[in-house]
């Protein structure tokens, strides 16, 4: 014999218990039968995920093999880029990827403010070689080959006065390219990284 209370305990663990044991089977039952059970869809092959599996972190890690310098990426950009960004990066019919403000200002959020661009607003060379290669040429993107990135990315440097014009770009260099606007971004200490790494 038990209290009331205490059988009211006992029967609350029990009942929690039993539905975290019913919750498990359901998710091991989910995870192994997905497929068979709504008879939809497919398991990825490791090569379908691979081609989608592309994104290049601000250190470098994701970068392909290839290599790319400014002449190349000269030919290219005015053949690929320039209808719409203008042939020097600036004064094209869509955003102006060409720029650079002095480093202590912030004045986008003003009105009239400068356009961002590569040179005063970009934290990461990386980055823009990660969005080149997914997005662009707008109406086309993924027909650039990984070296014809890398000569595009080593162009729009180059025109934004952060490397010299005769750098060869690729997979060993391109994270150690310190961009100007780096110094206008802060990380971002709201949230327990611990718990993400
Ligand atoms: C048909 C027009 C078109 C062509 C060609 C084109 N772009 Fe773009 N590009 C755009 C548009 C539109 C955007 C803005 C996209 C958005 O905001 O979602 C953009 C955005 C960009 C940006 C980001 C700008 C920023 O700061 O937000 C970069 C970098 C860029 N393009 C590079 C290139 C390169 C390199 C090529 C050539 C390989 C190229 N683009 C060819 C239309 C084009």
């Amino acid at each position: 014999m038990c209290s009331a209370f205490l059988c009211f305990i006992k029967r609350t663990v029990l009942a929690a218990m039993v539905c975290w044991m019913l919750l498990l089977t359901e998710v091991q039952f989910v995870l192994a039968d997905e497929n068979e059970r709504w008879g939809i869809g497919q398991t990825a092959t490791p090569e379908e995920i691979q081609a989608w599996d592309i994104a290049i972190r601000p250190d470098g890690k994701g970068l392909p093999p290839g290599t790319g310098n400014v002449e190349e990426g000269k030919t290219l950009y005015l053949q690929r880029c320039a209808l719409c960004h203008g042939a020097e990066g600036k004064g094209g019919l869509n955003d102006k990827l060409v720029g650079r403000l002095p480093s202590g200002e912030f004045p986008f959020a003003e009105p009239g403010a400068p356009k961002k661009t590569i040179g005063n607003y970009w934290p990461y060379a990386t980055t823009l070689f990660d969005y080149i290669r997914r997005t662009m040429p707008y109406q086309n993107p993924g027909s650039l080959t990984d070296s014809e990135v890398y000569s595009v990315t080593a162009y729009l440097l180059y025109l934004n006065e952060i490397i010299a014009a005769d750098l060869q770009l690729s997979a060993n260099n391109l994270a150690t390219i310190k961009m100007p606007a780096v110094v206008r971004f802060v990380p971002d200490d709201r949230l327990q990284t611990s718990n993400v790494r």
